[in-house]
Order: C-alpha cells, then structure tokens, then sequence
C-alpha cells in the first residue's frame, strides 16, 4: 500500500516515530532518575511566555532575542514568544508563586520543549528539547560542581562516552567593569577587521565577542575575564576547581568561554562532544547571581545548566528496539471475540499488555498479527473451548500450547 500526502513536517522540526520513541522514553527515565536522585524536583512551565519576559531575562544582546524567538502577537495585541530556553520561566515561577518563602534552597529541574529559529542543521533544531535543572538560592561554588557532577552522571547512565567539560569564570560585574574597558581598547581598532556581529556586540555587550566562531583568530590576544577577576570572584573559581578536582572530574579551562546569554556570573561551563561535528555543545550553564534580583527578587544566588536532548540521542548507541505485547487474543468467531476481550481486559487490570483483533480477520491473519505485535502468549478461543468453560494458551517463544480453565487466576498460573 503506498498513501502520499503534499504536507511535510516543518524545516527544524522532528516526529519521533514509535520504535524511535522507546530510545527517548529510556533516556528520559534515566534523565529522570538522576534528577530525582540529586533531590532535583521536577517543573514544568508553559509553552509561550510574554516576549517581555526573555527580552529582559535572556537578555537584550543575545543572538536569540535579536534573531531566534517565534514570537507573535495574541488576539489582544499582546506580544508572546515560543519559549527558547527555561532558565526565565524557572525564575518568573520561583517569583510569582512565592517558592522563596519554602525554604532558602531550591532545586529544580525540567525537561521541556524549546524554540528557536535558527538554521537548521544535523543536531540544530527549531523546535528541541532540554532537560536543565536549576538551584536558587546558594551562592556557593559546591553548588556549580555539584550540577556538572549531576549531567555527567547522566551521560555516565546513558552509556554515552567522550563528553569533555571546559570551564571558566566570568566575574561578577565588579571586576567585569575593569576587563571590558581593557577589552574594547584591545578591539577598538581592530573593529573594522571583525564581522558584523562582533561589531554590533562591541557596543551592546563586547565579552561575547570572545565567544565568534569567524573571528577566533583575529582576536586570540585579546584579554580574558580570568585575568580579571577580583578576589571573591577568584576564590570562588579556585574552590569549583578544588572541588571537580574532589569529585574526580576531569575538565579544561576555556578562558574564551562567555556562553551565549547574558544573565552569566562567575563560574561558567559547557559539555562538549566531538562526535556532533559543528553543533557539539552537548549543554552548558553557569551561575546568574544577578538575575533574580534583576527580575525583582532581591539579592538571590543561583546556578543552573541545561542539556540538549536531541543531541545526546545523537550519540546514544544505535540499538534496535521493539515493541512487545504479553498477550494477543485469536477468536475463531465474535462470541469468543466478546468473551476473549473480558479476559484481555481483566488481563490488563492485573497490568499485563493485551490487545486482539477488530477486523473479523480470518484466524491466519489474527496469527500473523500476534507475531507482528511480538506477542508472548495468545490466548486461542472457539466453539470447543467456550463449551468447556477452557481457552488455549500458546507460548508463542516455546511453540507449546495448553488448556487452561477460563480463570484469570488460572491463566496467570500457567505463566
Ligand atoms: P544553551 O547553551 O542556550 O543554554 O542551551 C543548552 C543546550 O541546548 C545546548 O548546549 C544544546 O545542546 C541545546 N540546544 C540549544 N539550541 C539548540 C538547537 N537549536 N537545537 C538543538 N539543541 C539545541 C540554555 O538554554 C540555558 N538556559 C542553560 C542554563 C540553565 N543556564 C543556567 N541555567
């Protein structure tokens, strides 16, 4: 049979057939089961925010305000934006619902759906998913290793290798003021040489400068947030270092690494993995000590990462999978049809996977259809068998077959 259709999945966006979706639904539990385990709990946030929200919180100068947001009107003129990261969302709810109020510490993760238009490309996506988790509330740097620790537990779980850690420490804006002097009279008379963007950024947020992919080279001299770090900002990098070292993590300062958004503070990471070609950031995160109490929560340290899914299912092993079924019911007309289905559906009370025929499909056919759905065991019955008060029981893997009573205890015996 062969059925055509003119409609498409749009550019950016994925269906994650059936078999595809058993690898997504392990590496969320496993996903799940970290976060739980690390006394993460769990989020979850809208699909649209107030543009306003990201304008203010991801921040003015980043490439996904100024070119990557869905953004669009409602019928009330009011602008809302397909969310492109969490990290607002989480703050806005930490705020609006008051959780500063359940406690000092508050940890948090998501696995949610993001949005950004960007173009697409393997492991670039419009439309793709995060898990991330968030800690509000401490300001210490045990708190930033502990977050790395908790996303390569994970890998770790998935069976994913080779995932390298850079790190680096941005300051805080006390010792971000020194730095950005020094760096735009580094860069002013090379401005004319550098791209578009970088130009753009010189005035608006020059750090991120450091972070172009083009103009790497033209500014490999360029001084580096590390080389200006005040003290606390100096002790706070030395003891997330002390403590990757204690946790046995290995990683790689990246004293270029300023990451993407503007809400960073002090210690900033990313997990990278060759394998992925140009996309190979697998996640990233950071401290924003700032940002809550940018957004009106007082002064209110916070730390946070996110990991991008549908790269990591990039690099899971291929695995065949396959859908399996524990019971599929062959009736030789529809009075045992009728009776077959009140057997499969208190079968399904006692949490077993049952499912039978609708077509009045000839018996062969009902056969082929339980080897299809992989079925264990099929439950026969027929005239004969409705008369004894009996059904047929096949192991399908076995071949055999045997009479059992009509008597769901008794069919569960014989398993
Ligand atoms: P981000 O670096 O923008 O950080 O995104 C995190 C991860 O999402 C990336 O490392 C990447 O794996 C994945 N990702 C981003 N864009 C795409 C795309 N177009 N297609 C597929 N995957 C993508 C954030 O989103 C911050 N909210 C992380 C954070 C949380 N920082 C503090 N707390």
């Amino acid at each position: 049979m062969s059925f055509k259709t003119n409609f498409q999945n749009v550019k950016g966006t994925k269906d994650i057939l059936p078999e595809e979706s058993i690898r997504w639904r392990k590496a969320e539990d496993i996903i799940r089961k970290k976060m739980m385990q690390y006394n993460f709990r769990e989020i979850r946030f809208p699909t649209f925010e107030s543009t306003e929200l990201f304008r203010k919180s991801t921040g003015e100068s980043t490439d996904i305000v100024k070119k990557e947001m869905f953004t669009f009107e409602d019928m009330g003129g009011r602008s809302l934006t397909l969310k492109p990261e969490g990290t607002p969302s989480v703050v806005r709810m930490f705020l609006q619902h008051g959780l500063f109020n359940k406690g000092v510490l508050q940890k948090f993760y998501y696995i949610e759906r993001m949005f950004r238009q960007e173009k697409p490309q393997k492991g670039r996506y419009r439309e793709f998913r995060q898990f991330g988790a968030e800690v509000i509330g401490s300001a210490s740097a045990e708190i930033d290793a502990e977050l790395v620790k908790s996303a390569l537990d994970v890998f770790e779980d998935l069976n994913i290798e080779g995932i390298k850690l850079n790190i680096n420490s941005i300051g805080c804006p006390v010792c971000r003021k020194d730095f950005i002097r020094k760096l735009k009279s580094f860069l002013k008379e090379k401005l004319p040489d550098l791209c578009e963007d970088c130009n753009r950024r010189y005035s608006e947020n020059p750090m991120r400068i450091l972070d172009c992919k083009k103009d790497k080279e033209k500014i490999k001299n360029a001084p580096f947030p590390l080389d200006f770090l005040c003290d606390d900002c100096k002790e706070h990098f030395e003891k997330f270092k002390s403590y990757l070292d204690y946790l046995g993590i290995k990683f790689n300062i990246d004293s270029g690494l300023v990451r993407g958004l503007d809400y960073y503070t002090k210690t900033v990471f990313e997990f990278v993995h060759p394998g992925l070609g140009s996309q190979n950031e697998v996640g990233g995160g950071g401290r924003y000590d700032e940002l809550i109490g940018f957004m009106g929560g007082g002064d209110t340290p916070a730390s946070g990462y996110a990991v991008g899914i549908d790269r990591l299912m990039l690099l899971l092993p291929e695995e065949e999978e396959k859908y399996d079924l524990d019971f599929y019911l062959v009736a030789f007309d529809s009075e045992s049809g009728l009776l077959g289905w009140k057997i499969l559906n208190e079968l399904r009370d006692k949490g077993y996977s049952c499912d039978k025929d609708t077509m009045n499909r000839s018996i062969k056919a009902q056969f082929r259809e339980a080897d299809r759905q992989n079925a264990k065991w099929v439950i026969i019955i027929g005239e004969d068998e409705r008369d004894k008060g009996v059904i047929q029981l096949k192991n399908m893997d076995k071949g055999e077959q045997k009479e059992v009573p009509m008597d769901i205890e008794k069919i569960i015996g014989e398993l």
